[in-house]
């Protein structure tokens, strides 16, 4: 099995690749003047099963693109199967038309990678469970629920309150308390103007085991962090009600427009994401640690 990687995300890639003890393959690349791309495989991989690992993140345009041409290339070549890890799936959030006159951006995504011929998908905590369903190749849904589990195990943060930033992450946070032995869960309504983006974090839902956040430690828990604003006022909400520490794990470290920067400027302990999408040097800050997927990659491969 050869593994290939885009621009998007080489280190996993390479970290992929070093533990299932192989090299990584890199197509060449040539980006024209205008900005188009031009991509070429040398490696031989007629009648062979390949990986491309290109996730959907920012320029996510650019990444998608690369990506069409890459598998389209390797099928020119003969590649027997190709299993696309997209750990993060750009347009996930388009899944419908939210309102009337607009495109549901997935499905266009979805159509073009299954006609350039990805025979599978591999990613992480899509937004909705039922995306899976909307493709006619097979798809592997993985999640990095266990490795934040591990981690909140590791930092003994036994007595803490798992809090989904809104209703659509209770879901994922109910896995996360079984896992934690019950771990008390709660969810904050969140509401989200639709054409300006602007986040109200309304009121967090009481729990009958809890009389009051008071001095409590909050772990906040989301499948990805934007422009931040999810995370800014579930934070600002959850102080408000007393909570004293808040840790904030979330799967995709989209981080765009001044996310890394709001962040920063928080009052939490610590930021945990995984390297589903690179986060180059300039969008790092001292309270944010990076947890790696590429050991659950490799095993599902
Ligand atoms: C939304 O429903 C998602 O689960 C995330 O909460 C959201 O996409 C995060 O985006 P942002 O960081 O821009 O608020």
């Amino acid at each position: 099995m050869k593994i290939f990687s885009g621009s998007a995300n080489q280190k996993l890639g390479e970290k992929i690749a070093k533990i299932l003890g192989t090299r990584l393959c890199h197509p060449e690349k040539f980006v024209f003047p205008d900005g188009e791309e031009r991509v070429r495989i040398l490696q031989k991989v007629l009648d062979q099963e390949v990986v491309v690992v290109e996730p959907l993140s920012p320029p996510v345009n650019e990444n998608f693109v690369e990506l069409l041409l890459i598998v389209d290339a390797l099928r020119r070549n003969g590649a027997k199967k190709v299993t696309a890890v997209i750990p993060y799936l750009g347009y996930q959030r388009q899944d419908r038309m939210f309102r009337r006159g607009e495109a549901v951006s997935l499905l266009v995504v979805i159509k073009a990678l299954e006609a350039v011929g990805v025979s599978r998908v591999i990613t992480f905590d899509l937004h909705s469970i039922k995306i899976p369903e909307f493709f006619k190749i097979p798809v592997s849904h993985l999640s990095a629920v266990p490795l934040f589990a591990e981690k909140i195990k590791e930092m003994g943060l036994s007595g803490a309150i798992l809090v989904a930033p809104d209703m659509g992450a209770v879901r994922r946070i109910k896995q996360l308390s079984e896992k934690l032995e019950g771990m008390p869960f709660t969810a904050i309504e969140k509401s989200r103007d639709l054409a300006t983006g602007a986040v109200v974090s309304e009121r967090i839902n009481k729990l009958s085991s809890v009389k009051s956040f008071k001095n409590k430690t909050a772990i906040i828990v989301d499948d990805m962090i934007s422009g931040g604003g999810t995370i800014v006022k579930a934070v600002e909400l959850l102080k408000n009600e007393g909570f004293e520490k808040i840790f904030v794990f979330a799967t995709h470290a989209v981080f765009s427009q001044n996310a890394p920067a709001l962040l920063r400027e928080i009052p939490v302990e610590r930021v945990f994401v995984t390297d589903t999408i690179f986060v180059p040097r300039e969008k790092r800050f001292s309270k944010l640690e990076i947890l790696s997927v590429a050991q659950i990659i490799a095993e599902n491969l």
